[in-house]
């Protein structure tokens, strides 16, 4: 194979780097990306702009944004300035037509993940032939309230307009000077994030249930205005937000990092990555989680890239909590070698070694983290080294909670995924609903646990409904629905028995066999807003998921994420991806929305605005 160095020493020499023929080079790749093999295609020409330097990388890609109007002009110009020096980076780095560059053409939607580069992980200790078996002793429950996805909008402004053109609405932008359309309320708007009365409401409602014993917040507390994020606002934020958790919660608060917690969004380098590197985001809240988690936990999140594990103070229950963006497709900082890394910044071998220790010590471990490892947006690799940890230790491991996906759902593990029954469901992965309105309505959950198994016995949503006439003068949290009252009946779940595994595989045995049964989970998933059609092949493809947690086994196509061309039938498909995808890939989502025709108008106009660059370079 051809290295990289005389690859690009190849461009060098070729035609190709008189900028002006670059650009039309890049420009027609662009029009011919429709497939795997043309989007390594695009790869080189974009490979020979990035040896231009960043700027001129940066400057040609915000043109391309601008002129096609993949987004607003502002926006174009934040995300990129963000994020293009990265994948410009990267593009030096790494042969366009290898693994690396597969796995960066699947983030645009244009290739299929690479198939699972198999690696077996260590384990300190044989799983034991005779495994400690936790037994109910039918005492009463405690409960616990799990939040997620709050992307709290400090700069929310009642007033402003609802409707915008950009990601997220309900601020006052600069480049909106009309009336508002319709004027933003003061607790909330579907299209924009949460303002401060609404999150401060949500805890207030935690606070008051007596039974409450701590809470998991899975991550992404930063609004999803992505081109304007930076370091010192996101610290900002997070430092707020702690404070706030504290002040009105009181109890405990096992919390996540998630992948609006870096600035740029998404891009958590490696400790490979010697070009940047994000300790401020753990050193900031291993200051801000010490007075829940404990001074050793706190030292953790420190040194293990945001992980720690605690044992929950008086219970026989270790949290784990871990960052698993490190294993997210649209971590751009993922690429940028083409070395293999089975476990990036260690956080297998730090589950496993946390998972030992709970084995050895006789205690039941929850995990928590932001992504769940099983969508479309997590990496093949990582998440089939995930399943291997979680087969090793399934008799240690109770329960599992995710956000990440804004909606209310879950995922199964199997220690046999080609025969999937209620015999071999191994684990049950709790997915939260977001707090944000930006597509559902907001929402948290809270589960019974039997305080000798600590296993889930209920699991509620309670939700505040936008369109309830008092939602804008003091929001209500009401039961939305309980999964033992709503599912229990549908499989026969005994009085006493927890919602196990098991349970859950014959739920989604129900939802396979009763399109109504489906339905109402389709209806919850958003909270009663933007249900979106499911019909019998949609509904194949989500009870697939539901049987995911290992996302070699998920059935949605990459394309059905992000895709190149806006094909008008998946228009609607991909905008609810993208906005289920935490409110933009960033730059991914660039990329996925270039379209297969461009102009002679379009391509003079990028090259009136390419010759500041131009000159730069
Ligand atoms: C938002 O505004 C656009 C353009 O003015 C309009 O087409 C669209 O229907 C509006 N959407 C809503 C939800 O009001
Ligand atoms: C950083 O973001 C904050 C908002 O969170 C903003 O007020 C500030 O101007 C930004 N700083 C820079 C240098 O862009
Ligand atoms: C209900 O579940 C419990 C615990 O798993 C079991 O001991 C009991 O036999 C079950 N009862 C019925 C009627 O299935």
């Amino acid at each position: 194979m051809i290295s990289v160095k005389s690859l690009l020493a190849l461009l060098l020499l070729c035609s190709c780097l008189v900028y002006g023929s670059l650009i039309d080079d890049i420009l027609d790749a662009i029009e011919k990306a429709v497939d795997c093999g043309s989007c390594h295609a695009l790869l080189l020409p974009l490979g020979g702009l990035a040896l231009l330097g960043d700027s001129a990388f940066s400057g040609t890609v915000t043109a391309i944004c601008k002129v096609l109007k993949i987004q607003d002009d502002d926006v174009c110009e934040g995300i990129i300035k963000q994020q293009g020096p990265i994948l410009a980076h990267n593009l030096r780095h790494i042969n366009p037509l290898g693994k690396t560059a597969t796995k960066l053409c699947d983030s645009f939607g244009l290739c299929q993940p690479p198939a699972v580069n198999k690696y077996t992980v260590p384990f300190p200790k044989a799983a034991p032939t005779n495994p400690k078996v936790f037994v109910s002793k039918g005492g009463p429950t405690f409960q616990v309230s799990h939040f997620s996805d709050v992307h709290i909008d400090r700069e929310y402004a009642p007033g402003s307009d609802v409707n915008c053109t950009k990601p997220i609405c309900c601020r006052n932008y600069a480049d909106d000077t009309a009336p508002p359309n319709k004027p933003a309320g003061p607790f909330g708007e579907h299209l924009c994030d949460t303002p401060t009365t609404l999150v401060q409401s949500m805890l207030q409602s935690i606070a008051a249930n007596p039974n409450n014993a701590f809470s998991i917040f899975t991550g992404d507390l930063v609004e999803a205005s992505v081109w304007l994020v930076n370091q010192t606002g996101v610290t900002k934020d997070m430092e707020i937000f702690n404070n706030e958790m504290a002040t009105i919660l009181k109890k405990g608060v096992y919390p996540t990092i998630g992948n609006h917690e870096a600035a740029p969004v998404n891009d958590f380098p490696r400790t490979t990555t010697k070009k940047a590197n994000v300790q401020w985001i753990f050193d900031t809240q291993s200051k801000g989680w010490a007075k829940w988690i404990g001074a050793s936990a706190a030292d953790q999140v420190a040194h293990y890239s945001g992980s720690y594990s605690a044992v929950v103070s008086g219970t026989n229950l270790r949290i784990i909590s871990i960052n698993t963006v490190y294993w997210y497709k649209f971590n751009f900082w993922l690429y940028d070698s083409d070395d293999f890394q089975p476990d990036p910044n260690g956080i297998i071998a730090f589950v496993v070694r946390e998972l030992q220790a709970a084995e050895d010590a006789g205690q039941r471990a929850w995990i928590i983290a932001h992504m769940p490892p099983g969508r479309q947006d997590t990496l093949n690799d990582q998440s089939n080294y995930f399943d291997q940890v979680i087969q090793r230790y399934r008799n240690t491991i109770a329960a599992q909670f995710y956000g990440h996906s804004h909606q209310d759902e879950f995922a199964l593990a199997y220690s046999d995924y080609a025969h999937q029954s209620a015999a071999n469901a191994v684990t049950m992965a709790y997915v939260a609903p977001s707090l944000t309105p930006r597509n559902g309505n907001p929402a948290y959950k809270v589960y019974d646990v039997d305080p000798d198994t600590y296993e889930i016995m209920d699991a509620k949503v309670y939700r505040s409904d936008l369109a309830n006439p008092s939602f804008q003068t003091q929001p209500t949290w009401e039961l939305y629905y309980s999964a033992r009252a709503t599912y229990g009946p549908l499989v026969g779940l005994n009085a006493t028995s927890a919602l196990t595994p098991a349970f859950w595989h014959r739920v989604t045995e129900a939802f396979a066999a009763d399109a109504t049964a489906f339905q109402q989970f389709n209806t919850f998933k958003n909270r009663g807003v933007f249900i979106e059609t499911c019909g019998a092949e949609c509904r194949d493809v989500t009870v697939c998921g539901l049987r995911a947690l290992r996302a070699e086994n998920n059935c949605e196509d990459s394309d059905l994420g992000l895709n190149f061309k806006k094909r008008a039938e998946k228009e609607a498909e991909v905008r609810a991806v993208h906005k289920n995808a935490c409110g933009g890939a960033g730059l991914a989502t660039v990329f996925s929305n270039l379209p297969n025709k461009i102009t002679d108008e379009q391509r003079a106009a990028m090259k009136a605005l390419l010759d500041d660059v131009a000159l730069n370079a």
